[in-house]
């Protein structure tokens, strides 16, 4: 079973954030197929430190433009991303104490989240930030 397969139906019709989520899928593919192999924490250990400075860059650039457009859900989507930021943090703890196992559970999460994420909550902040260029254009010009 393949995982982490980004689509257009993922799309938050915002071309840095459809770009930096098709990234997060690659590591997230990277950190499954890993695990099918049998990987080792030794192995998993880098793409896990990958995965966690990518995702939060990410959300920090989310949370960033949440920010500039004084989006009212922000902080029940930024609560998503701090979920996301602990259970990444716990894993890599378990993997440094040797437990590689661990990683399946993550890698199952993960990819369910992020469909959901994407799909959802994304979208709502992506429509939110194009109505609100829209209409500052408009007010512009
Ligand atoms: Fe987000
Ligand atoms: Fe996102």
């Amino acid at each position: 079973m393949s995982l982490f397969r980004w689509s257009k139906d993922h799309s938050v019709y915002l071309p840095e954030i459809d770009a930096e989520h098709r990234g997060l899928c690659r590591i997230g593919a990277e950190l499954h197929q890993a695990m099918v192999a049998g990987g080792k924490p030794a192995q998993l250990r880098p793409i896990l430190a990958n995965l966690m400075e990518a995702v939060d860059e990410h959300f920090r650039h989310e949370e960033r433009l949440m920010k500039v457009v004084h989006y009212a859900a922000y902080d029940w989507h930024k609560r998503q991303h701090d979920t996301i930021r602990k259970r990444l943090r716990l894993t890599i703890k378990q993997v440094d104490a040797g437990d590689a196992d661990c990683c399946t559970g993550l890698v199952k999460y993960l990819n369910t989240w992020l469909g959901d994420h994407m799909t959802v909550t994304d979208r709502m902040m992506g429509a939110f930030i194009r109505n609100y260029l829209r209409f500052n254009t408009a007010l512009a010009s």
